[in-house]
């Protein structure tokens, strides 16, 4: 195979598009600058794969421009169609499709070098090999994650006797089938190896909890990557082997800031079931603490008199789609003179990102925003907290217990502030199951009901004051 062998033009593209990746990726560290760093990466895209059809033997474009326009369509209708808060598990499914087509790559090569009879070489069989575990896992790991996220499945841990051990068995049973295939075995086989790879990917999701699937997701994308770039190697595409590789660093680094966020290890979110018992509701201490409930109108001329407020969304924001009702009264507040600020929790809501991507939406200044190191010490000298469907990432015992299976995840201090107000519908817990002690301190008042319909009645109280 002389893959490398591309003419000097060819690599000279694919040198461009990859550094416009890279661009385009750098620019996606702000908010400022991501919507323009996303189009320079997909024209870095659109010019490899302008490139590879131009260069490589392509079947028919017939029929490469019919999947063109109907997966077009889908994706824009996906798109447009679905919610902020369904935004995971889209995801899921597109890195499971993405896993789908490199395991596909790879399985079309190896057949064709299996029927052309001749000797495959070492370095191409293993990494067709591999692309195909990796792509298949990726795939029935991604839909398994998708039915959790979805409520298709119960969302709880599925565990059973000898879990991890059955997991090891179809394991190893991978590895013998993939060594008995570069070895020269019955090509055969190779459908066997598909089936346990696709098992394999079921099996370790099912134990995971819908609460950690986010997790999972970034990291099957990041798997989703290494296949691609296995699939690159396979081919001798030199780009996707760099996009491949790209896509497994970015999973790989985006697991990592969720779990320390979360305090959590990979281990423990893969194989810790959290989530397994129902520590929903709330203890029969919790029913006897007092709530103190407040009006739509003691929280308008509570925050309306503040000196400095800040405002910390969480993933009842999104649910309630009340950012541009939080923009209102941060705009409110400040003409009357008020220092506002928006603290960004790195895991609010339930995708990296989502507080910033809602509040963008709403066209609420970057400058206003801040990050938990850069709004923490800010806390003790605030006037006023608004939390707006916000829990975990409040939640003192983070902070102050030490049994608490959320204990050592850095919180927002808001509790820490002069006056707190939070909007929510009830006591419930939020995603990690768990009371939360700041809804009964007394510098606590609590407005219940859908965070858009009093965000509304607040702004009406704050235009009467
Ligand atoms: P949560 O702790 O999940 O709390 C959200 C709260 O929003 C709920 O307690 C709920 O209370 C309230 N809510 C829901 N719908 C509402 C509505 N329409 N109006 C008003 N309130 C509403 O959210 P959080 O504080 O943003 O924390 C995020 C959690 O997700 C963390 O535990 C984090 O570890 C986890 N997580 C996040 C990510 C990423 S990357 N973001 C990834 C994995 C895990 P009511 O039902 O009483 O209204």
């Amino acid at each position: 195979m002389d893959d490398f062998d591309f003419p000097i033009l060819i690599n000279a593209f694919y040198l461009l598009a990859a550094v416009l990746i890279f661009l385009g990726l750098k620019r996606l560290g702000s908010p400022a600058t991501a919507r323009e760093g996303n189009r320079i990466a997909a024209l870095g895209m659109l010019i490899a794969v302008v490139v590879t059809l131009l260069d490589r033997e392509i079947v028919r474009f017939e029929i490469i421009v019919a999947g063109v326009v109907v997966g077009a369509a889908i994706g824009g209708v996906f798109a447009r169609a679905i919610r902020m808060t369904a935004m995971p598990q889209l995801v899921a499914l597109f890195n499971g499709f993405g896993g789908a087509g490199s395991a596909v790559v790879a399985a079309a090569e190896y057949l064709r070098l299996a029927d052309g009879g001749g000797e495959v070489p070492l370095d191409v069989s293993v990494t067709i090999m591999l692309g195909t575990l990796v792509g298949l896992v990726t795939f029935s790991g991604s839909i398994i994650a998708f039915g959790k996220l979805q409520e298709l499945i119960d969302g709880k841990p599925i565990t059973y006797p000898l879990q991890k051990t059955v997991s090891a068995v179809v394991f190893l049973a991978i590895v013998g089938v993939i060594v008995y295939l570069v070895a020269g075995g019955d090509p055969v086989a190779y459908y066997g190896l598909i089936a346990l790879c696709l098992i394999l990917g079921l099996l370790l999701v099912i134990p995971i909890g819908g609460a950690d699937m986010p997790v999972v997701i970034s990291l099957l994308n990041s798997y989703s990557g290494i296949a691609a770039a296995m699939a690159g190697f396979a081919l001798g595409n030199v780009m996707l082997i760099i996009a491949g590789a790209l896509v497994g660093a970015a999973g790989l680094i985006l697991t990592q800031i969720m779990i320390k966020a979360m305090n959590r290890s990979l281990a423990n979110v893969l194989f810790g079931a959290f989530g397994a018992e129902a520590s929903g509701s709330m203890t029969e201490s919790a029913e006897e603490k007092v709530v103190r409930e407040a009006t739509p109108e003691d929280a308008a001329v509570a925050m309306a008199y503040s000196g400095s407020a800040i405002l910390v969304p969480g993933y009842g924001l999104a649910v309630a789609r009340a950012q541009h009702q939080l923009k209102e009264v941060g705009e409110l507040l400040e003409a009357r003179g008020v220092d506002v600020r928006y603290a960004i929790h790195p895991v609010a809501g339930r995708m990296p990102g989502h507080m910033n991507v809602l509040l963008a939406e709403a066209d609420v200044p970057y400058d206003k925003l801040y990050d938990l190191d850069e709004i923490n010490d800010r806390f003790p000298d605030t006037d006023f907290v608004l939390v707006i469907g916000a829990n975990d990432v409040v939640n003192p015992a983070a902070r102050d217990e030490q049994g608490s299976p959320i204990y050592g995840m850095p919180i927002l201090e808001v509790d820490k502030s002069r006056q707190v107000l939070v909007l929510k519908r009830s006591l419930n817990p939020g995603f990690a199951g768990l009371d939360n002690e700041l809804f009964y301190k007394e510098n606590t008042m609590m407005l219940f009901g859908d965070a858009q319909d009093s965000l509304t009645r607040v702004i009406g109280e704050i235009k009467e004051l």
